[in-house]
């Protein structure tokens, strides 16, 4: 069931660029031939896409990494099969195929997520359709309150490893599901979910924008991420209780596409931008629109970061 689910979305895509490319090689050599022949060209025709690498996931406010893209093409997210719709303010819903610094990548450009009413599975799908494309790592990125008393406002979090405190695991162990892992069983394994390599060459690369991050005021961390459902923000007893557990940065996304992403042994980079100090860490209440507002102060550090993470990735 999941894995017809999956081919459909791939199949579309494919269908999609096929038509594409067919649609640019008529226009480069003969403007004359009927469009409707470019409709009757499918996928069987023009052999399918299998080359994107790396899929980039763009959490809340963080969406202005599209503009450094080379758009080869994208869709809505309810224009493909199988996706559900994005209607969060920062999330804008968009599925991006292109390249980013010359590598070829998948982009999703915002998210769905849990508070939304939407299921773990749901949310985990457009990643395993990235893989069935040819994805074989996921950077995923979020905006995410700072539980450690370190940490400030604009500093970026590296994650090294994640508590899941939804209550759901988009994984599913049914027979007709079990295909959409990967058949190697140690992919349940979740020791090492946030490649250890990825976060080495992201510290590298930090190191090389010493001087940009510097000058914005930005540090570098390395943590655990918590995720929950949400839509509220934590109380302040919470955030004790997250932190006493050894979490460093609270947010509402991320564990279940890293769950899925782990499964089918993708290697994974996760980076959060910590945009507020978790609730009652200071004497005021959270705010989306502070959430929203710290993305776009600091995204520019970050993207260049992420920018200088895919240029150097193998
Ligand atoms: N809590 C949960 N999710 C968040 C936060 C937070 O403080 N900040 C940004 N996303």
């Amino acid at each position: 069931m999941l894995q017809e689910r999956i081919k459909q979305a791939v199949d579309c895509i494919n269908n999609k660029l096929a038509v594409e490319k067919c649609q640019d090689a008529l226009d480069d050599t003969n403007a004359s031939v009927s469009k409707t022949l470019i409709k009757s060209l499918g996928a069987s025709v023009v052999a399918p896409e299998k080359q994107a690498k790396i899929a980039i996931i763009l959490g809340s406010g963080l969406g202005s990494l599209a503009g450094f893209i080379d758009v080869k093409q994208s869709w809505a997210y309810d224009e493909l099969p199988g996706f559900l719709p994005s209607k969060m303010p920062g999330h804008a819903g968009r599925f991006v195929i292109g390249t980013l610094e010359g590598r070829e990548i998948i982009c999703l450009q915002g998210r769905i997520h849990g508070y939304e009413g939407h299921q773990a599975a749901d949310i985990a799908f457009p990643v395993q359709v990235a893989h069935a494309l040819g994805a074989n790592t996921l950077i995923v990125t979020n905006a995410a309150g700072a539980i450690n008393s370190n940490y400030k406002v604009g500093d970026i979090m590296l994650i090294s490893d994640h508590i899941n405190f939804t209550g759901c695991n988009p994984i599913t162990l049914s027979a007709e599901n079990s295909a959409a892992i990967s058949a190697d069983a140690t992919s349940l394994d979740m020791t090492y979910a946030y490649t250890p390599a990825l976060r080495n060459l992201a510290k590298e690369i930090a190191i090389k924008l010493d001087g940009f991050f510097m000058r914005a005021n930005i540090n570098l961390r390395e943590g655990v991420y918590l995720g929950l459902r949400g839509p509220t923000f934590e109380t302040p007893a919470e955030i004790r209780a997250f932190r006493s557990w050894g979490a460093d940065a609270v947010g509402m996304s991320t564990v279940h596409e890293v769950l899925a992403a782990s499964c089918l042994n993708m290697q994974v980079l996760g980076l959060s931008l910590l945009t507020n100090m978790a609730a009652g860490m200071v004497d005021k209440a959270i705010t989306t629109s502070e959430v929203l507002d710290a993305s776009a102060e600091y995204e520019k550090v970050f993207m260049s970061l992420l920018r200088a993470i895919v240029a150097r990735m193998n």
